[in-house]
């Protein structure tokens, strides 16, 4: 007898969206509201497995009000990004990695293995700094009130044409550090990109809004460990005492950290590249370290001059500089420059511009 079926690319349904518009312009695009004019489903049932995948329109999905994704939110997501390169060509920037952690993700959450690789991609921008945001979900949609692992599951796949996330320059946050707001603890999901990981994030991110700051600094323990910044992975770069060289800080992957594609990007290409890296601080000895890092430590560095940039790190925006934390009533200050940017922060991201629109030839960026 046959167990049940694999998600099979080879059985691909396409129907084709006889309805094609006209991608919008590239200058008019918002983060997320536009969308390609196909998508992919797959829907699964746990006696027979994945049903043929199928690209079709975009359109609306209908599902049961009882289904379980409604109530108790089995949900996870991706997002990467394909990029048309200088020759014209399309490039998926470490696609595998987003694979991986999408069966980690769904693991935890007893939704079932997704195995395979989709292509559909069309309507790319090709501007400089334009591309094509990917977001793969996978939802429970068993239609049953009972807490238990769902039996049914839905996979789609959209996909937006998006732009530079900050136009006409960087435009550096503030972020606000209230320890009474926790993102993730250990032995919970912080390191799964589940959707039920983030809507709890709103009301203190509003919080933070009406003290004057875009973003909360996401800290946890007695000793205010850093850990996040709004949805992405967190970088301090520090002097050292003594004022010789360079740390690169980000928090170690202990659980609550989300192992964000561009943190380990960046992390890697610090410690493997940084001598190449135009604008990085190469006469000086660079320290890349995963480690844990205080308020108190941040507080400090400020205080000596020494705290020399912070930034985010993310697929939607690659990097997001920091130029103010707000922390038990005070402001620390952080340099960015008449650029709004560091420069590791600069460095690191026209580092990653390079590797995906294969300016430089590098394996994380995959032709398709
Ligand atoms: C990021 O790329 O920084 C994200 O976490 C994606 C965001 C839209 C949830």
């Amino acid at each position: 007898p046959m167990g049940p079926r694999d998600l099979d690319a080879s059985l691909l349904v396409v129907e084709e969206n006889k309805d094609r518009k006209a991608p919008p312009p590239s200058s008019t695009l918002v983060f997320g509201h536009s969308f390609s004019d196909h998508m992919l489903t797959a829907a699964w049932n746990s006696k027979t497995g994945w049903a043929p995948p199928a690209i079709h329109a975009y359109r609306p999905l209908t599902l049961d009000p009882s289904s379980v994704i409604f109530h108790y939110a089995p949900s996870l997501f991706e997002g990467m990004k394909a990029y048309k390169d200088v020759q014209g060509r399309l490039r998926l920037f470490r696609p595998d990695m987003n694979m991986k952690r999408l069966n980690n993700s769904a693991h935890r959450i007893a939704l079932p293995p997704v195995n395979g690789k989709e292509r559909m991609l069309h309507g790319v921008p090709s501007e400089p700094g334009y591309s094509l945001y990917i977001r793969p979900t996978l939802i429970g949609t068993q239609a049953a009130l009972g807490v238990h692992p769902t039996n049914d599951a839905l996979l789609f796949c959209i996909m937006s044409p998006v732009g530079p996330y900050f136009k006409g320059g960087f435009k550096p946050v503030a972020l606000e550090a209230d320890p009474t707001r926790v993102r993730a603890w250990p032995g919970g999901t912080g390191h799964y990109k589940l959707g039920g990981n983030y809507a709890p994030t709103l009301r203190p991110q509003m919080e933070a809004a009406s003290h004057g700051y875009q973003q909360n600094l996401w800290l946890f323990g007695e000793d205010h460990k850093l850990t996040e910044v709004g949805t992405m992975n967190l970088f301090v770069v520090l002097q050292n005492e003594g004022g010789n060289g360079y740390e690169i800080v980000t928090p170690p992957l202990n659980g609550t950290i989300l192992p964000g594609v561009t943190r380990d990007s960046i992390l890697t290409l610090a410690r493997d590249h940084y001598r190449e890296i135009e604008g990085l601080p190469s006469a000086q000895e660079l320290t890349v370290s995963e480690r844990e890092i205080t308020m108190g430590e941040v507080q400090q560095a400020g205080k000596d001059g020494r705290l020399l940039e912070i930034f985010g790190a993310g697929t939607a925006a690659v990097v997001s500089p920091v130029d103010r934390i707000g922390f038990q009533g005070q402001d620390i200050d952080i340099p960015v420059g008449p650029e709004g940017i560091g420069k590791v922060a600069k460095a690191m991201l026209n580092r990653m511009n390079d590797i995906q629109l294969g300016r430089i030839e590098h394996p994380w960026s995959v032709c398709i």
